[in-house]
């Protein structure tokens, strides 16, 4: 049963499926924001450990295959979205280009909100080329009157600056003053020991989904995961007073959505 307010308002659903064939049977209109977080066209078999939850990341079908999916994918959200709500796509270096030009064609160009790098250090890199540590996350509208909420992050002052009009706070670093959110975000990538660590391959950080829900919605707003995986988007939206609904096609991705959300 999808957990409930005194209101009876539904706070959370959870679908298992095929986000193509669930997505279109969601009410029009319904969602703030909805996230996609989907395979990144990495050719893999996304696991953490031999037992453990898996989802498939290969396509037989080549980039063919998977831009149709991704095609598909972007089709079927965009009618979820409330007049004042924004489609965030989640990928990295391997498909992020032609993600944006999806957007480009489902919504129009104008449409652009935000690309936003999602900077992080995590092992590997190679002897051929810089460490590619950033996965991009494209932000467009609904249409023109999308919801912003400006966010503050800390600038540390790397001079003397001789300004008057600002207030500078310090902390251990340094002094610093309150800006505007940058379109980078560096937070850390999940590690293991983390008590967060689901143990879902390519799980996201709650500190990284709680930033944009914070940017693009309101508490009460619904915020819709098409890819849920182990559900971080849900429960960063319930921890913040929006509801939520996720959908996954994995039968695992889905128990742990529930174990992880308390159903
Ligand atoms: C990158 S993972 C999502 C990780 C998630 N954001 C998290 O923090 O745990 C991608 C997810 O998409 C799901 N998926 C792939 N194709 C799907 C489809 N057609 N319909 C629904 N889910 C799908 C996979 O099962 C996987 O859980």
């Amino acid at each position: 049963m999808p957990r409930r307010r005194a209101s009876q308002e539904p706070q959370l659903e959870l679908i298992r499926g095929d986000a193509l064939a669930v997505a279109p049977r969601l009410a029009r209109h319904c969602a703030q924001l909805v996230y996609l977080d989907p395979p990144f066209f990495s050719g893999k078999r996304r696991r953490n450990t031999p037992r453990g939850p898996h989802y498939d990341d290969r396509w037989p079908g080549g980039l063919t295959q998977y831009l149709a999916f991704l095609r598909q994918l972007v089709d079927v959200s965009v009618p979820l979205l409330s007049p004042t709500g924004l489609l965030a796509l989640h990928l990295d270096w391997r498909a992020s280009h032609h993600g944006r030009l999806e957007l480009d064609r489902a919504l129009g160009p104008g449409a652009f909100v935000n690309e936003i790098i999602w900077a992080y250090r995590t092992g590997g890199t190679s002897r051929r080329y810089l460490a590619r540590k950033h996965d991009t996350i494209c932000v467009y509208a609904a249409g023109p009157h999308w919801k912003f909420r400006p966010q503050r992050e800390k600038s540390y002052l790397a001079h003397r600056y001789g300004f008057s009009n600002i207030t500078i706070h310090h902390d251990r670093r340094g002094p610093y003053t309150l800006a505007g959110l940058r379109d980078v975000w560096e937070i850390p990538a999940l590690r293991g020991n983390q008590r967060e660590f689901t143990g879902y391959p390519t799980q996201k950080p709650l500190a990284l989904l709680a930033r944009l829900i914070e940017c693009f919605s309101d508490p009460g707003d619904l915020v819709v995961d098409l890819c849920c995986g182990s559900g971080t988007t849900l429960a960063a939206a319930l921890k913040s007073g929006r509801r939520a609904v996720g959908v996954d096609h994995s039968a695992a991705a889905i128990e742990l959505c529930r174990e992880r959300l308390g159903l």
